[in-house]
């Protein structure tokens, strides 16, 4: 197992180039399912979900290769409609194989995901989509096990916008026969994506990025040939660790336009932004001012920024109030910043953040993906050495992290444990 070593103290600056949007590429691997052939998606980050998406594309018979941000996948030959348990645990990801297996095969048997670090995250808007798009749904001995002959349009109303849940039914009404509408979809950048690459597959979909999709079904799907988002996750962490050290970054090949509840936030903290031609330039001020947050679905301020803000605040000047809304246990950061020496208590949902002068360094225990990207933003600005283990966490989401950030100044290193 890997840990990273970090001293803080250093200002960053020189360029980052954002790697492409891991939530973007696994609905998008998934989507290959939906046609018969090869497809190839570019600008795929190498990490170990997308190796996880690719072992389970194997594992029902696709042929998945990945070479240098281009994944090729081939789905001639698929022998099952089958994900494992043992898949699914270690990315919860894996359910969206859901609704592209039962669109064109009629068939799937997938693990149920169970509860994560995060939250209990049940898939029962998934299933109710699907049930009302004709499928018969059974839960047996752990997976959900899914039959129809062949899926019909319908309306569909989500009681809350699920991201994985707008993107499998999206998968699934594509296929099928008519028209399906899903009210309260989810709004974000990667569900518009998935939405742009099912339209270049053949599909005829009007309305995502807002919170009303049409789908009109059509009989057949062809193989795509696809370049994927930029991360937005990725950038507003890379925001967060100027914003701590005082750093001046550029980042390259950013979306400044889908982060516009992080910037605006950032703003007020007293970064400070440039759109220039060839990336985003990024300033941190001398201290950052305390801001509020809440968490919400998009356009709203992501979850998945709430842990690398808190890092953020946690050296403010003032106190900061942060609302989790998404998730019921997204504070597993809290102790171990606390550790470094962060004044938080948290209420239910609500961390209220006193600004100290300087965090110090510690050894720290990542926890989930996000929490860990807050742990190495804190320990970039603390006195001293912080190691963080139990990196693979991370691993799952950033692409070659402490690479970038040795590059723009950091002192940090990876280390092999044991
Ligand atoms: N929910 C239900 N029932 C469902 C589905 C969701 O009650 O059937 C609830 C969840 O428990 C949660 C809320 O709805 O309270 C929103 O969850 P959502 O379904 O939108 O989350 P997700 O699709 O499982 C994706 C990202 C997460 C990100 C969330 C929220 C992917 C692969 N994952 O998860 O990313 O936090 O949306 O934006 O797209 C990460 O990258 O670190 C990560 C966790």
């Amino acid at each position: 197992m890997d840990k990273l070593i970090i001293r803080g103290g250093r200002k960053l600056k020189g360029e980052v180039t954002i790697s492409g949007a891991k939530n973007a590429a696994l609905p998008i691997m998934a989507a290959s399912l939906l046609a018969s052939g090869y497809s190839t998606i570019q600008g795929v980050p190498r990490l170990r979900d997308i190796m996880t998406m690719g072992r389970l594309l194997a594992h029902i018979g696709a042929g998945f290769h990945y070479e240098e941000g281009k994944v090729v996948i081939s789905t001639e030959r698929l022998k099952m409609q089958e994900a494992p348990y043992d898949l699914v645990r270690t990315m919860r990801a894996s359910i969206l194989v859901l609704g592209p297996l039962l669109a064109k095969y009629g068939y799937a048997r997938v693990s149920l995901p169970g509860g994560c670090a995060i939250g209990a995250r049940p898939i029962n808007l998934h299933l109710m989509g699907l049930e009302r798009m004709g499928a018969d749904v059974k839960l047996e001995g752990g997976y959900v096990v899914a039959k129809a002959r062949r899926m019909r349009g319908a309306s569909i109303y989500f009681d809350l916008p699920t991201v994985t849940g707008t993107e499998n039914l999206m998968m699934a009404a594509s296929l099928a026969r008519g028209r399906t509408v899903i009210e309260n979809a989810a709004r974000e950048p990667e569900v518009k994506d998935c939405a742009r690459a099912l339209v270049a597959m053949g599909a005829k979909i009007e309305g995502a990025g807002g919170s009303i999709i049409e789908i009109e079904g059509v009989d057949d799907l062809r193989p795509l040939d696809y370049t994927i988002i930029p991360d937005r996750i990725e950038e507003g962490t890379f925001m967060t660790a100027a914003g701590i050290t005082g750093g001046d970054i550029t980042l390259k090949s950013c979306r400044l336009d889908h982060l516009d509840a992080v910037v605006m936030k950032l703003t007020e903290a007293g970064l400070v932004f440039e759109n220039r031609e060839g990336g985003v330039r990024v300033m941190g001020p001398g201290r950052p001012k305390s801001t509020n947050v809440t968490t919400l679905q998009y356009p709203g301020f992501p979850t998945d920024m709430q842990a690398q803000f808190m890092a953020l605040m946690s050296v403010a000047d003032g106190t900061s109030v942060i609302k989790e809304t998404i998730f019921e246990n997204r504070f597993m950061h809290v102790a171990e910043l606390m550790r470094m020496g962060a004044d938080i208590a948290v209420e239910g949902g609500i961390a209220t953040v006193k600004g100290v002068g300087k965090l110090k360094g510690a050894p720290l225990m990542a926890t989930d993906l996000r929490a860990s990207a807050s742990l190495v933003v804190a320990a970039l600005a603390a006195k001293g050495e912080t190691e963080v283990r139990r990196i693979y966490h991370l691993d799952r989401g950033y692409e070659t992290m402490e690479e970038k950030l040795k590059k723009i100044g950091a002192d940090i290193r990876r280390v092999k444990e044991g």
